[in-house]
Formats: C-alpha cells, structure tokens, sequence
C-alpha cells in the first residue's frame, strides 16, 4: 500500500506516535498528553503500510466545545494531504457545532491549512510562548453534513 488511511488511534499506536512527534524529545511531559489523548479524546491516525505516521485530537475542553488539541504529521510525510484529512475527519466527528482550534502565529503552515478548510480567525491569546501568541481559529458546523469539503482524494 503506497497511500494512507484514517483510523480511530489504538494504544500500541503510542510508540510509533512518540518516535514522530518531536516535541517529545524536548518535552517528555507531550508522553502525558499522548497518553490522555488515547485514553479519553478522539484521537485519529494516518496510518502508512500499518504504521501511524501522523496524528489528530479532537478534545471538547474548549468552553464546552470541539477543540482540535494537535494534528502532527511525522517530518517525512508532509504535504501529502495527511493534516487535512485528519482535520476532515475530527470535524466530522466532532459532537458540537462550534468547533475550534489553535496555532502559534509563527505557525504559517498549519495556518495555512486552516484556510483551505474554512476554517476563521476567532482571537488570539498572549503570554503563552513568549513573543509567539496562539492564533484561535473557528470552524462554524452548524447544519453542515461535515467539514463543507469532501474527502480528499488519497495518493496512491
Ligand atoms: C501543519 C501540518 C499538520 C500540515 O500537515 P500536512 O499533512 O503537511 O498538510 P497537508 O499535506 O494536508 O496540506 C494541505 C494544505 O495545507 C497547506 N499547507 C500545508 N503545509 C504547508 C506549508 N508548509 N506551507 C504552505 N502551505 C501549507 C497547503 O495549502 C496544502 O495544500 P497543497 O499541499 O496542495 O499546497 C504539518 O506541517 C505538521 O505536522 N507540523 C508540525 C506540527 C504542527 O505544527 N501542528 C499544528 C499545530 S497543533
């Protein structure tokens, strides 16, 4: 198989999660967020010849609503139409109708996809990295079937 399919996030996903996403390297306490997500969030993978190669948490820790809490693509697979895919999939499951999401303004490449998903500009919030705020965006999906795009269409 030379493509990827989404799928609900297992607990033996947990190492090959942990060996992509490096900001586990230089913060052992992402182990914790990993953890909680695959017990307790809806947590989605990638998954690339039966192994996860990215990952997606949809939490509803967001005043009572939808928050996507992480989408992280491992290095080596960006730009193959993982994030978004994710993202279209945590929006069709998520339970609420105000769905929203953030990223650090240094971010332009999440920002970016947010855009092609219609996902708007909702805020920001100062003082959590220094000089770097986290840029809130929301997802309106009131009466919509699912994200308002389709599918994508999977390399294969
Ligand atoms: C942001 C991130 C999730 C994007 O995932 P991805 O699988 O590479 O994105 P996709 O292939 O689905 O991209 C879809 C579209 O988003 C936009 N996009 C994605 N990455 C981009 C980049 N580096 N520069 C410009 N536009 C970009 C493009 O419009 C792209 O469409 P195109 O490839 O046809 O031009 C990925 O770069 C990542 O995991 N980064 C590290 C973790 C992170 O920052 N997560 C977000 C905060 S939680």
């Amino acid at each position: 198989m030379s493509g990827f399919e989404i799928r609900e996030a297992l607990p033996s996903d947990r190492d090959a999660i942990l060996s992509f996403d490096h900001v586990f390297q230089a913060d052992p306490g992402r182990a914790s967020f990993i953890d909680r997500a695959l017990r307790t969030a809806t947590c989605l993978v990638a998954d690339r010849n039966g192994r996860a190669v990215a990952y997606g948490v949809l939490e509803y820790t967001f005043f009572g609503n939808g928050f996507v809490s992480m989408v992280y693509v491992a290095e080596a697979h960006r730009r193959r139409g993982m994030g978004r895919a994710l993202l279209v999939a945590l929006a069709d499951r998520c339970t609420t109708e105000k769905l929203f999401t953030s990223t650090n303004r240094s971010n332009e490449s999440m920002q970016s996809l947010l855009g092609t998903l219609g996902y708007v500009p909702s805020g920001s919030i100062e003082n959590l990295d220094p000089g770097d705020p986290e840029l809130v965006y929301f997802l309106d999906l009131r009466g919509c079937a699912s994200i308002g795009v389709a599918e994508p269409t999977l390399p294969t």
